[in-house]
């Protein structure tokens, strides 16, 4: 059976490698820490997210090492890159991490072979076409294949794409990565092939467009409260037109997590070196500022007799352990500093993580489940 091997098994990564494993693939992820990789391959490693640990607990042929030598030991060819690729303060990704594995690559020499890499990490446009020619040179193809998934669906979303997105140019590798689709995919997804820098463009460009849709959404609510319209039935009529759709059309809170609020800010950073400048995405990030202060305000207009709130779950999500750019939290803080008692009610992890980040600013009670 054909091997892979995924450079980067974290959140996205070890999805990728189980998925692809469960429909036949031989895996090897590599990652950077022994007790990471040690529990990964005793099975003990326990994820947040739905269908992981079942699916480590019955991969047969997924193992993971934290010797990128091993790629070469074991004449694997197809190799995915999806380490993270962290926000720098001006919007704009860092590759610091993929720039890493192509250095030890080029220690590793000239392949006699030619290798295929596939990209997964959101890149900035113009970086998969900037590290080509050095790819090219050591026997490399490249493609970049970004994925649309969302936290607390990984595994289903990857089988059930709605597109699949490839960036390059050699049809030989385009075809290759097209046949491992074929295998993962349980539906029949679009395929969308394109140049590098489009799909690294496209991947962005879609969640700026969701994220306006959101900001949309809040504001159209927003204003329906103060002017005592429904927010709810307004969104639903507005999202029956099937030229809008009701995805990501609902009202609550502003878009957060990992992924939605840096998309933006590096497309806002991309369009401005392009020489363009993206008035959407810069307002979408005031509209959910906005919004975040309406919020606040409402809900301290509507508890101000009520000294104590209780905030069941402010992960970014329902489901997840995620608290990065938590809307739900930045809620619970802007309560909190204004003198409210909030108690939150979460997984003994997070609120772990909670007291980690703001000491004593709430109370807690941990989750039945
Ligand atoms: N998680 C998601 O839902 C999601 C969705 C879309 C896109 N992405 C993108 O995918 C990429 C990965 O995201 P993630 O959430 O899985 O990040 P993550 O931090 O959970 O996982 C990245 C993994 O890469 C490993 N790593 C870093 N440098 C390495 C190296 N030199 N060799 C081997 N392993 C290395 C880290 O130890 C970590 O386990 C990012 O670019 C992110 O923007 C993630």
């Amino acid at each position: 059976m054909e091997k892979i091997a995924i450079i980067g098994v974290g959140r996205l990564g070890l999805c990728l490698a189980l998925n692809l494993e469960a429909c036949g693939y031989h895996i090897l992820g590599i990652d950077l820490s022994q007790e990471y990789v040690d529990a990964l391959n005793q099975k003990r490693f326990q994820s947040q997210e739905p269908q992981v640990s079942d699916y480590l607990h019955s991969a047969r042929h997924f193992k993971a090492s934290t010797e990128l030598s091993r790629i070469f030991e074991e004449d694997i060819r197809t190799i995915f890159i999806v380490v993270s690729t962290p926000s720098l303060p001006t919007g704009e990704f860092s590759h610091a991490y993929i720039d890493a594995i192509i250095d030890q690559l080029e220690q590793h020499g000239r392949r006699n072979s030619a290798h295929h890499l596939i990209i997964n990490s959101t890149c900035m446009p113009g970086y998969c076409s900037s590290i080509e020619e050095r790819l090219h040179a050591l026997n490399y193809t490249l493609t970049y294949n970004p994925e649309f998934i969302a936290q607390g669906s990984i595994i289903r979303d990857q089988q059930f794409p709605d597109q699949v997105l490839i960036g390059g140019s050699n049809p030989a590798a385009i075809d290759s990565l097209k046949a491992v689709y074929g295998k993962l995919c349980k539906n029949s997804p679009r395929y969308c092939v394109m140049s590098l820098i489009s799909a690294e463009m496209t991947k962005l460009a879609t969640n700026c467009f969701l994220t306006t849709k959101i900001a949309f959404a809040n504001a159209i609510g927003d204003i329906a409260l103060k002017a005592g319209a429904e927010p709810e039935k307004i969104l639903e009529a507005i999202g029956a037109d099937s030229r809008i759709g009701t995805k990501y059309l609902k009202y609550g809170f502003g878009y957060g997590g990992p992924c939605f609020p840096r998309d933006n800010k590096a497309f806002t950073h991309f369009a401005g070196k392009a020489g363009c400048h993206m008035l959407i995405s810069e307002a979408t990030d005031q509209a959910n500022e906005a919004h975040h202060a309406f919020l606040t305000e409402r809900w301290l207009k509507d508890h101000e007799q009520q000294e104590e709130i209780l905030f069941d779950s402010v992960t970014y999500k329902k489901g997840t352990d995620i608290l990065e750019a938590s809307q739900q939290l930045k809620l619970a803080e802007a309560l909190a500093r204004s003198g409210k008692k909030i108690t939150i009610r979460e997984s003994p992890d997070v609120i772990k993580q909670l007291i980690d980040l703001y000491g004593n600013l709430f109370s807690y009670q941990v989750h039945e489940n």
